[in-house]
């Protein structure tokens, strides 16, 4: 109230302003114009806000409730001491599966997701909600947050870490390249740098991928073959995150096992991939693409049941040798290994099709369009022969047996819950 008596302002009122008034006026009415209209676009990149809150008291209490094993635990009694797990993406498809599982046989496990808005996050949330009657707490986080990790290992002696979370996606790589380098690459190096400052370092699973084999033709895909053509961002961020895990493997002494998982589906799967979008279209009535190859060559996927990949994950966290190192530096050579987790028989895209039209009884009003040349291969074919005899991995669920439990699951999760319509 005082400054509007000010007779300083009366006296400059009205008046011509300096051009120098005017410039800055300009500049900050632009500044004002651009961040209202500056919304983000639909495509927008998925939101990667600063971590929630985390720390305190009773939040370090749940990390170690979380954590703690069954006394009475499998790998316990099979002489392997009690397994604590980090898992990250543990809100994700293969996230919350493998941490059920760990959980279920006893092992302590705790998550680490950071909710971002790639795909539905409710669907998130309501896979969080099953880990939280199991017993597992999911840190709210990102990977890339080395505060977060490292208070994390402060707190929890872990002896595996399942790094699971990831930017997925072949095609999403053109729209937002950056969200692939951020957690694929930057993530990963975050993930293995808490890892090998850790005391004891933990053994580490992570999840490459099977598009690492990218332009190759000779099939089936063996872990032996060379990976250096990837037709996408996302696999050449998978081959880098493999060269990466060398180095770390090297120089550190962690112990290292990356999958590369061959086209996972099943219930609590996930929205972006075609078995859930075409599920979703079919029963709406709304026309599905499928893609082929050159000379109408049908586009085929190795798909694998993701109760086939949990036992994949769980049996490389149990022959995972221990990291060698500490205090930054290696005692000794470590164990590094690549497994491809697939299902050995290819289908065609038209014949997971035709299994759905029969589970939902609904014809699909198909588009046969020529596979864009963006990061899709036409064929995918795991050979499991090492995985067979290393982790005694053998893949039982067929396509048909997967898609009616997918379907299943499906129908159940959307139904009634008006809020749950994808
Ligand atoms: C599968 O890979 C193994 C090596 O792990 C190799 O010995 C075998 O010949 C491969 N099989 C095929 C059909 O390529």
């Amino acid at each position: 109230m005082a400054a509007d008596r000010s007779p300083f302002i009366h006296r400059r009122w009205p008046y011509y302003p300096p051009p120098r008034l005017i410039f800055w006026t300009a500049v900050f009415a632009a500044l004002i114009v651009f961040l209202v209209f500056h919304s983000p676009p639909p495509d927008a990149p998925p939101d990667r806000r600063p971590t929630a809150a985390w720390g305190g008291q009773g939040w370090e209490r749940r990390v170690l409730a979380s954590a703690r094993p069954r006394s009475n635990s499998p790998s316990h009694a099979a002489g392997r001491g009690h397994l604590s797990v980090l898992v990250t993406g543990a809100a994700g498809f293969v996230g919350s599966h493998v941490s059920l599982a760990l959980k279920h046989r006893g092992d302590g496990v705790v998550g680490l997701d950071n909710f971002n808005n790639y795909y539905d996050p409710s669907l998130k949330r309501a896979r969080r909600r099953n880990l939280d009657r199991a017993g597992v707490f999911v840190v709210e986080g990102d990977i890339n947050d080395a505060a977060l990790l490292s208070k994390l290992f402060d707190i929890v002696a872990f002896t595996h870490v399942m790094h699971l979370a990831a930017q997925a996606g072949v095609r999403y790589a053109m729209k937002n390249p950056a969200s692939y380098v951020h957690s694929n690459i930057a993530g990963l190096v975050g993930i293995f740098e808490a890892c090998k400052s850790a005391n004891p370092q933990p053994s580490i699973v992570w999840a490459s991928s099977s598009s690492v084999y990218g332009l190759n033709s000779k099939v089936p895909f063996s872990e032996k073959d060379q990976t250096d053509k990837p037709a996408s961002l996302y696999a050449a961020t998978k081959k880098a995150g493999e060269e990466i895990a060398h180095t770390y493997n090297h120089i550190y002494g962690l112990s290292i096992t990356g999958l590369r998982f061959f086209t996972v589906y099943g219930p609590w799967g996930r929205p972006d991939m075609a078995y859930y979008f075409f599920t979703k279209d079919i029963l709406k009535g709304k026309p599905i693409s499928i893609f082929e190859g050159p000379n109408h060559v049908s586009v085929a996927r190795d798909f694998t049941y993701i109760d086939d990949i949990v036992r994949g994950c769980v049996a490389s966290i149990d022959t995972a040798q221990e990291s060698t190192g500490s205090g930054g530096k290696k005692k000794g050579a470590a164990q590094l290994r690549v497994f491809n987790l697939g299902n050995t028989s290819p289908v065609p895209v038209s014949k997971l099709v035709n299994i759905l039209e029969k589970l939902l009884k609904t014809r699909a009003n198909i588009n046969v369009l020529p596979i864009p040349r963006n990061g899709d291969v036409v064929y995918t074919h795991a050979n499991i022969s090492y995985a067979m005899r290393e982790l005694h991995y053998k893949p039982t669920t067929d396509l048909q047996t997967g898609l009616k439990k997918f379907v299943h699951w499906y129908l159940d999760f959307y139904s009634g819950n008006a809020k749950w319509v994808p």
